[in-house]
């Protein structure tokens, strides 16, 4: 067989095997097996050392043909085949969009912590900081600096969960009071708001063991004149922002350790609008804060003279508030955590 058909021969093996590779994989061993330096395509080269020019030309000709060819086929081959990997790939990681979707539970905003945002919100708009306290409070903060100091009778108007002698579980927000006082250190004016869980040795409708406070505190110097008045106005745009606008305060003279004079306010009864009803037990009123001038011995016992400075101060219960905003009957419903009382409260208007 001469060369020229050694060319032809070989350009037909080729195709041959080219024709049954199916991975390239494959592909590539036979690249390797004709166009490495040994083999078959090579040695048919090697032939033009001993041709004359003329046939140098002729020879060259045919083998260029040849190699282009081969090259030609193994890159359609291999085209060909890396699509059909990749089709194959796209296939296998289709993604069905048609398919409908799980359907997400959207939650909605428990009723307390809606209620601790609006009043947040309000007094943030008013000026106030907002501050925290620990749950877990010390006697001392939670009532000896507050003027009730240890075997004072009004300590029982708190039935409180102690922890060892020191320690308590804070019956009222009251200690944020002694704490804020302290970090301003008797030198600076205070005006803020604490809202935090307390807790109590209660359990009814209208009580649980745990529950929120808002307390609020204001001090200033006296040549600044913080009054009674500005305790009125302030828990007046207080409570008509969370009872509604038509609501009237009352304000009775009573006690508290921490305030003289103190005075727990009412409000008309949100029900009956102060006509008297079966919620306000016939009176048109509902008892919902305490509140007072803060007592000059708290002041001093927390680094504040009251001789130069004096303020007001004011606490009342959330969960109560929010039952009256939203008509809710037993304290309790807010903990047991019931999907189905819970769902009323999804206002698809707040996102
Ligand atoms: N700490 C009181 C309570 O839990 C409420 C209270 C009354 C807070 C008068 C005050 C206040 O700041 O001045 O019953």
């Amino acid at each position: 067989m001469n060369k020229e058909e050694k060319i032809k021969q070989l350009n037909e093996e080729i195709s041959i095997k080219l024709e049954k590779v199916d991975d390239l994989k494959m592909l590539n061993e036979l690249k390797i097996e004709y166009l490495s330096k040994n083999g078959p395509v090579s040695q048919l080269s090697s032939f033009m050392k001993d041709l004359d020019n003329e046939e140098k030309k002729e020879y060259g000709k045919l083998l260029n043909e040849l190699k282009n060819n081969i090259n030609e086929k193994f890159e359609t081959i291999k085209k060909k085949l890396e699509d059909e990997e990749l089709n194959k790939k796209l296939e296998s990681e289709k993604i069905d969009i048609t398919l409908p979707s799980k359907k997400t539970v959207r939650g909605s905003e428990h009723p307390l912590n809606r209620t601790i945002e609006e009043i947040e919100d309000l007094f943030v708009s008013m000026g106030y900081e907002v501050v925290e306290g620990p749950e877990l409070e010390t006697d001392e903060f939670c009532f000896e600096r507050l003027n009730l100091p240890k075997g004072h009778p009004a300590r029982d108007m708190q039935d409180s969960f102690y922890i060892t002698d020191e320690y308590v579980l804070r019956a009222q927000t009251s200690a944020v009071q002694a704490r804020t006082m302290l970090k301003y250190g008797g030198t600076k004016p205070i005006k803020m708001i604490c809202i935090g869980k307390t807790y109590r040795r209660e359990d009814d409708a209208t009580h649980s063991h745990q529950f929120n406070q808002v307390e609020g505190l204001v001090i200033d110097k006296k040549e600044n004149k913080i009054s009674l008045a500005d305790l009125k106005g302030t828990l007046e745009v207080f409570m008509k922002k969370m009872l509604g606008e038509n609501t009237q305060l009352r304000f009775r003279p009573s006690y508290f350790p921490f305030t003289e004079p103190s005075y727990e306010v009412d409000c008309t009864c949100f029900k009956c609008g102060g006509k008297g009803c079966n919620l306000c037990k016939q009176t048109g009123w509902i008892e919902v804060l305490g509140s007072g001038i803060v007592h000059p011995n708290v002041l001093r016992m927390n680094g504040y003279d009251p001789e130069v400075w004096g303020g007001f101060a004011f606490g009342t219960g959330i969960d109560r508030l929010a039952m009256f905003k939203y008509g809710i009957p037993d304290m309790r419903y807010l903990y047991t955590n019931d999907v189905r009382f819970l769902k009323q409260f999804d206002r698809k208007d707040i996102d």
